[in-house]
């Protein structure tokens, strides 16, 4: 998993980053909601090429985006709201980040399952207001129906081999007791085009697609794997994509 999870501190997948579609805006509607404290400073923990922080920034106080990932990190800052005065980053193991609280909201955008729990939990916990809630927020795509022949070409070629689709890791948070859970939802579903080219570097943006993990040539069949696959459903090139997000809140602790 440690090994996988450094995928991201390459350059190439900093760049292909850039083609995972955007959170839906509801997300940031429900962010600002679950904030009840002052001051209204946000932690974005595993913040990447800040998806979260950069929109979130000038809806509150402040926001640190910590983010072990240098790459990562300075896509970010080049991206569309990444100088905003409210946004602070830092490059750095969320375990061992200059915190900077206390903060009312953190968030964890597709990235808590990469962290050492209790070491991240301990570090955190200590830097939050009286009622701060941690949300875990995952969204993507849903209902491809090219989605049986893409899972078989990431199957073919995954550098994770032991993918289980049922683990969650909001369930698995609250089993070692780091979270007493007050809520879930799930946005609306709204559409995103996408060409077909930006999708396929949409996959390799992931840690186990990455394309430095693969010799050029299986690069080369995975991408004409997935535009086989997809072919059928693309017009002019383009794809209509239905994007879901769904967020789990509640209050991070540390078990005594
Ligand atoms: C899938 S990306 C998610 C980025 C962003 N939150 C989003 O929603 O698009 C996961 C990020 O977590 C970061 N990460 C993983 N483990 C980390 C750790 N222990 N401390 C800080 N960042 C970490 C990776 O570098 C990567 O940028």
């Amino acid at each position: 998993m440690t090994e996988l999870a450094a995928t991201f501190k390459q350059e190439a997948v900093a760049e292909a980053y850039q083609h995972r579609p955007p959170y839906p805006d509801e997300v940031f509607d429900r962010l600002v909601e679950l904030i009840t404290d002052e001051p209204r400073r946000v932690l974005d923990i595993g913040a990447g090429e800040g998806a979260i922080a950069r929109p979130l920034a000038p809806r509150v106080e402040h926001v640190d985006a910590i983010d072990f990932s240098e790459p990562m990190v300075e896509a970010g800052k080049q991206r569309p709201g990444g100088d905003h005065p409210n946004l602070r980053w830092q490059v750095s193991p969320i375990e061992t980040a200059d915190l900077d609280g206390p903060y009312a909201l953190v968030t964890a955008g597709a990235s808590i399952h990469w962290m050492p729990w209790e070491e991240t939990f301990a570090r955190i916990v200590p830097h939050l207001t009286p009622n701060a809630q941690l949300v875990v927020i995952e969204h993507g795509p849903v209902d491809e129906p090219w989605g049986d022949d893409l899972v078989e070409v990431i199957l073919r070629h995954s550098r994770k081999q032991n993918h289980d689709p049922k683990f969650s890791v909001v369930d698995a948070i609250r089993e070692r007791g780091l979270l007493d859970l007050i809520g879930t939802a799930r946005t609306k579903r709204v559409t995103y085009r996408q060409k077909v080219t930006d999708y396929i570097e949409r996959l390799h943006s992931t840690s186990s697609l990455a394309r430095d993990l693969m010799p050029a040539d299986e690069a080369a069949a995975f991408d004409a794997g997935v535009t086989e696959a997809v072919a059928p459903y693309a017009q002019d090139g383009v794809l209509d994509l239905t994007i879901e997000a769904e967020l789990s809140w509640g209050r991070p602790t540390i078990p005594s």
